[in-house]
């Protein structure tokens, strides 16, 4: 039966192995004919990836994601790319509009392209920016439940909720959502995962003018309440790993914000 996850079109191979040589678990060794694929595979795509003559199709993955490299669209001028990551800013105060289809297209693809443990490519990401108005009702409604479970159970998070509740109250400010107009939850268990997919987000976000940030608090209290989970869809057994507010900044940086003294050791 012929392997539907790793079709080689022997006319183009050249049987150059560098498909064996990038394939890390070495699943793919060299026959008489060319690459022969035993059958179990992570899907890295390397193989694929590195294949001087385009031989290799992996069918299970989107076509869309296999593109052809040239310089001119991928390069980066590194001291460029250093700078956008040092002028990165958690953003806490946005303009109204909406982040726009074209900008949220090309943040998601960030988040699915950034690599995963074992390639497994589980993480799934929630946009809440139509029903952000709704979600946000319901979550202030459950906050004094929610900071009541949490003093119950000790978590150090109860007295800033508490702060944040008052804040709301009293019309001063919204400390969880701020004024972003949308945002964005990393679901996995994994959250190296989730770290890197949301750093990758945050900086095609900062490319596109727009800008995130990191909600510890959201994440917890939206972790801790089964009405809002369920409002958003995410099942059983799922995990919040992290919650990004996303909106274009209302303000803006004239420089960098300074970091502390470098800790690196070089042996
Ligand atoms: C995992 C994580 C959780 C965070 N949680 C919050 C939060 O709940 N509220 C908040 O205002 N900022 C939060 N931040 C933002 C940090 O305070 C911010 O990254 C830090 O002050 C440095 O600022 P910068 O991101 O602009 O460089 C979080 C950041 C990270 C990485």
């Amino acid at each position: 039966m012929p392997d539907t996850k790793f079709i080689l079109d022997s006319e183009k191979c050249i049987a150059c192995g560098l498909c064996v040589a990038d394939c890390f678990p070495g699943y793919i060794t060299m026959g008489e004919n060319g690459p022969v694929y035993p059958g179990s595979c992570m899907m890295c795509g390397h193989c694929a990836a590195v294949c001087p003559v385009n031989a290799i199709t992996l069918p299970e993955l989107d076509p869309e994601t296999v593109m052809d490299y040239d310089e001119e669209s991928f390069k980066v001028d590194p001291e460029k790319l250093l700078n956008s990551i040092r002028h990165r800013r958690s953003i806490r105060n946005y303009r109204s509009e909406k982040v726009s289809p074209e900008h949220l297209s090309l943040i998601l693809e960030a988040g699915r392209c950034a690599p995963t443990a074992s390639n497994t490519q589980k993480t799934r990401f929630i946009v809440v920016q139509e029903g952000l108005s709704e979600f946000k009702e319901l979550l202030w409604s459950e906050m004094p439940a929610i900071i009541e479970g949490m003093k119950a159970s000790d978590s150090p998070a109860a007295s800033g909720l508490s702060r944040f509740l008052d804040h709301k109250n009293s019309g001063f400010r919204d400390d969880l959502f701020f004024n972003a107009p949308a945002y964005v939850l990393v679901i996995t268990d994994n959250v190296w995962d989730a770290g890197l997919a949301a750093s990758d987000m945050e900086m095609v976000a900062y490319a596109c003018g727009a800008g995130m940030l990191h909600s510890g608090y959201l994440k917890r209290v939206v972790s801790s309440s089964p009405k809002l989970t369920g409002w958003l869809g995410i099942n059983e057994g799922e995990s919040i790993a992290c919650c990004l507010l996303l909106g274009y900044p209302a303000v803006s940086y004239p420089r960098t914000a300074g970091r502390k003294m470098p800790k690196v050791t070089m042996k």
